[in-house]
């Protein structure tokens, strides 16, 4: 496997005093609501999926998926806790498969967070998470600046267009490089050819 997050270092970011920099309601409010398809990408103990839950519920949900099981059992637990295991779906994945075959076309928004730089194949990661997106979703990707320089993720986001995505938004987000990525075509769509009046 390549170089993962291993789950005790989790709890060197994962912890209440992180909600000063990075406040799941309040950072993902523009464009997350009530009845929405989310997936939280790489969602480790489930820092933002209980967030990206209360936003999309009632009648959403998240499908939080990640690539140790360690993980998803501590973000089951946090779910229970939260009383929001009915909005949350923590799945396994494979490096090779992200497993979102059933929801082709169906997501509406997803968060990939200080997770891309973990994933070894980009093509292949942006390329499932695209055919699970509905033409007009988004995609939240932040990368954090302490292991990931400004030219790294330039490479990111060159890779992302080359799968099909477009940037649209560039948000500031704390001790992070973000953009909000959509389809390529449907951005497209909007920015080139409006609406006829
Ligand atoms: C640094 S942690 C971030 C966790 C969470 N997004 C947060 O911000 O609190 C990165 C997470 O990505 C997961 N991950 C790494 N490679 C992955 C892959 N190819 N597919 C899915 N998850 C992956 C790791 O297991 C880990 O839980």
């Amino acid at each position: 496997m390549a170089h993962v997050c291993p789950w005790w270092f989790c709890y060197a970011f994962d912890n209440p005093l992180r909600r000063l920099v990075h406040n799941p309601e309040v950072m993902l409010a523009p464009w997350v609501r009530p009845g929405m398809t989310c997936l939280d990408l790489g969602c480790g103990m489930g820092y933002f999926t209980i967030g990206l839950a209360r936003l999309c519920s009632p009648h959403g949900r998240v499908v939080a998926v990640d690539i140790q099981e360690k993980m998803l059992s501590a973000l089951r637990r946090r779910a229970k806790r939260a009383g929001l295991s009915g909005a949350i779906e923590p799945r396994r994945c494979s490096e090779a498969s992200l497993n979102l075959g059933d929801l082709a076309g169906a997501v509406d928004f997803s968060l990939c967070f200080w997770m891309l730089h973990e994933v070894p194949s980009l093509a292949g990661f942006l390329g499932q998470v695209l055919e699970a997106t509905q033409p007009q979703g988004r995609l939240l990707v932040a990368e954090p600046r302490l292991h990931v320089d400004r030219k790294t993720f330039a490479a990111e986001l060159t890779q992302a267009e080359a799968q099909g995505w477009r940037v649209v938004e560039r948000p500031t987000i704390w001790g992070s490089h973000s953009a909000i990525l959509s389809p390529r075509q449907s951005a497209a769509q909007s920015v080139d050819q409006p609406a006829a009046a």
